[in-house]
């Protein structure tokens, strides 16, 4: 087992060590394991005057899996494109052709009462949202900045999808959905937009191939508003890459925490990118306060998708749960009763509930 560990910026490094340390321990020492950890984002501009260097995207497409912390940091906005801390987890997604990004939403019943919603609203709550990750407004040319017929300065981006990108990612989601409950709502806002039309087109298409998965479509406004009203309405959810991208922040906010939520990035092999949904939290790194449970749960759908260890996943996850249920819990998701730890501190849990 090749794994590149790219801890990037931020609470990056803070979470990915944990989920390192879990591996570890779940592992032991009967697997063969070969972990090369490499520089991306801003410490790839520290170290080699380039947010995804060179070496790093050859560490990445030499590994069977890649664990991703986060990169960017504030004020990056400012920074042209191809400097940019965070850009570079758009070109590692790009380069390695990671196009289906799966986002789970699931509520351990112990943190029922972290959420800000009311607790029958989420009860039960496991949703997939299928994320398009290397398409739409993205990626879509013509990009940039200019000046209009008026002499004004404008900047445009083009939400730009292909019919085979459509097909592809609605494949996986037929299939992702034939695996769990059969249910799969595509969001779109085929009402405006001509690429959503097409989105809108070819899923329904691809969808008579799979006559037992039932099919559904909802705008995307709708959709934001259905999650919060309703979630357990949904069981898979597949849409564009930005549309996804806000979609699934707020679906981790029924989870209880941004730092509960884990994912993973496929193309067409089992090779993975695996990274917590959430960013650097630059107003808490370098802390011992970020919730490495997201990462930690990362790794563990890399254990399952790129290495078919369900045993050792599941054995992860039931550990992640063993805390929550011994009380443990970080600031985001500290509730009354419990025991305020820090990062460190929640993946040491972590790895006893492993090895006990
Ligand atoms: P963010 O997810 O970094 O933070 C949003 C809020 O959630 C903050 O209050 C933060 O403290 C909290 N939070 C996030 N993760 C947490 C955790 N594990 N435990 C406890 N609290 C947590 O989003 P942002 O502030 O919009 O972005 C900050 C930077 O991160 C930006 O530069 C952005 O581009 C980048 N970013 C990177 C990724 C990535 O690398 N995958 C994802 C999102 C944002
Ligand atoms: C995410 C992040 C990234 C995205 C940023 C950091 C480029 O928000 O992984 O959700 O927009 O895809
Ligand atoms: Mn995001």
């Amino acid at each position: 087992m090749k794994i590149a560990v790219l801890p990037g910026d931020g609470i990056g490094p803070e979470v990915t060590a944990e989920a390192v340390r879990v591996l570890k321990a779940v592992l032991g020492s009967g697997q063969a394991v070969e972990l090369v950890e490499a520089p991306i984002g801003q410490a790839g501009i520290d170290s080699a005057g380039d947010p995804l260097p060179e070496a790093t995207l050859r560490i990445a497409r030499a590994a069977d899996a890649i664990l991703f912390g986060s990169a960017g940091m504030p004020g990056d906005e400012a920074i042209p494109f191809a400097m940019r801390p965070g850009a570079s987890l758009l070109r590692l997604r790009q380069q390695l052709g990671l196009f289906a990004n799966f986002r789970p939403a699931f509520l351990f019943p112990e943190l029922i009462g972290a959420s800000t919603l009311k607790p029958e609203v989420i009860e039960g709550l496991d949703l997939m949202i299928l994320r398009e990750l290397t398409g739409d407004v993205y990626f879509g040319e013509p990009r940039g900045t200019g000046t209009n017929a008026r002499g004004e300065r404008e900047a445009f981006n083009t939400m730009r999808y292909s019919e085979p990108e459509v097909e592809r990612i609605a494949h996986v989601a037929f299939r992702t959905a034939r695996a769990r409950k059969r249910k799969l709502c595509s969001v779109d806002k085929a009402n405006v937009l001509e690429v959503m039309q097409l989105w809108r087109e070819v899923v329904t298409r691809v969808g008579a191939e799979y006559q037992d998965v039932e099919l559904t479509h909802l705008f995307i406004d709708a959709a934001a508003m259905q999650l919060m009203r309703a979630p357990k309405q949904f069981d898979v959810i597949v849409t564009g890459n930005i549309f996804g991208d806000i979609l699934s922040d707020a679906a981790a906010m029924l989870t209880g925490s941004i730092g509960m939520l884990p994912s993973a990035s496929m193309g067409a092999g089992t090779k993975g990118l695996y990274e917590p949904v959430h960013g650097t939290a630059p107003d808490i790194a370098g802390k011992d306060l970020a919730n490495p449970l997201a990462a930690i749960l990362s790794m563990a759908m890399m254990l399952r998708y790129s290495f078919g260890l369900a045993e050792q996943a599941d054995r992860v996850e039931g550990a992640v749960r063993r805390v929550l249920a011994e009380g443990l819990r970080t600031g985001d998701i500290f509730q009354g009763g419990c025991r305020r730890v820090g990062t460190r501190e929640m993946g040491e849990g972590v790895v006893a509930a492993v090895r006990g």
